[in-house]
């Protein structure tokens, strides 16, 4: 079976190349232009790295040439940059996908899954979050991955694609690194924590997430290869957990087993206050999956950041 996974040299791609290797994916392709992903990522063989952007339709017909699964996580990801540069996330998330799609349908049909994000909902009130509730995005980046979904899903109607759109929630764990203006807050807090920092908290803490370890999603991603799993609405890809800040700073003082001190800073533009996941269909396409709770995906982040550093 051979799966191409565009933004493979990534946090959620490169976990992705491990996970399908490990459940007998034996020709696993990362399609990737190493803008935030790491060539590092992909050491153990696990995957060929095709180095090669996403809005270059020659490099990605090559690329799908014989695929039985294209899985598109590409993207330029994260709220604040794309209040920093909307057009790039425009260009790379709404152009890029259109390009993988368009590619796709050149390769004579892969399966084909795209990663949307629970931004979408964005200024919508409701918890939890249904698939079925008015995506309303307060950002840049929100606007670019419901286009992101929104084509996907068009091109699975209109030209008869087997396509699967999921929206993330707030995916953390190995890989996925602090040390950059654009951190998610979860590898953000972990790197202060080890280094004796304060935990840079924005706004208040009191904020909610639906936090999902990375491998809760890849075992999902790879379960919709092997079955070859669609659908014609996107899918809430996280399990219904709801998480202060503040909740997760205590975790985190479980694991590293001191207190912990934090700074607060401004509330960032294009936040959302609150997150959680109706996982209805979820689990209606994946009953089998059993997600990793938040404290044990903890532990292994910051064992990861402690073996890594
Ligand atoms: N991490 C999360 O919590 C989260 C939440 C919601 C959605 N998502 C989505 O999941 C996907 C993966 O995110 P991630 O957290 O692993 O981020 P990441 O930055 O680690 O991965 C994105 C990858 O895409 C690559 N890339 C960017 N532009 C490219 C281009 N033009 N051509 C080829 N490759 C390109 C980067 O080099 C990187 O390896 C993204 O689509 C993101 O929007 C992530």
């Amino acid at each position: 079976m051979k799966v191409v996974v565009t933004g493979g040299a990534g946090f959620i791609g490169a976990n992705l190349c491990r996970t399908l290797a490990e459940g007998g994916v034996d020709d696993i392709f990362a399609f990737d232009n190493l803008s935030t992903g790491r060539r590092e990522n992909l050491q153990d063989g696990e995957a060929t790295l095709i180095e090669g952007s996403i809005l270059d339709p020659t490099a990605l017909d090559r690329a799908f040439e014989g695929a039985d699964a294209v899985v598109h996580l590409a993207a330029r990801p994260s709220v604040p940059r794309s209040i920093a540069d909307p057009l790039a996330s425009h260009d790379a998330n709404a152009t890029g996908t259109a390009q993988v799609l368009e590619a796709v349908r050149r390769a004579g049909g892969p399966q084909v899954i795209v990663a949307s994000s629970s931004s979408v909902y964005g200024a919508n009130p409701t918890l939890p979050k249904n698939e079925h509730l008015t995506p309303i995005p307060v950002s840049p980046y929100a606007a670019s991955k419901l286009a992101t979904e929104s084509y996907a899903l068009a091109w699975g109607r209109s030209f008869g694609l087997d396509v699967l759109a999921f929206r993330f929630f707030n995916v953390f764990g190995p890989l996925q690194r602090a040390g950059h203006a654009y951190a998610a807050v979860i590898p953000a807090f972990v790197s202060a924590a080890l280094e004796g920092r304060p935990l840079p908290v924005h706004g208040d803490g009191r904020q909610t997430r639906d936090f999902t370890f990375v491998d809760s999603v890849t075992a999902v991603i790879a379960d919709a290869v092997h079955r070859r799993v669609t659908s014609e609405t996107a899918v809430n890809l996280a399990f219904g957990g709801r998480f202060s800040l503040i909740e997760v700073i205590a975790y985190l003082e479980q694991v590293v087993g001191h207190p912990l001190e934090r700074q607060h800073h401004e509330p960032r533009p294009g936040d959302v206050r609150d997150s959680q996941a109706d996982q209805t269909t979820l689990r209606a396409l994946f009953p089998d999956i059993k997600p990793i709770e938040l404290d044990e995906g903890l532990r292994r982040t910051v064992d990861w950041f402690t073996s890594s550093a």
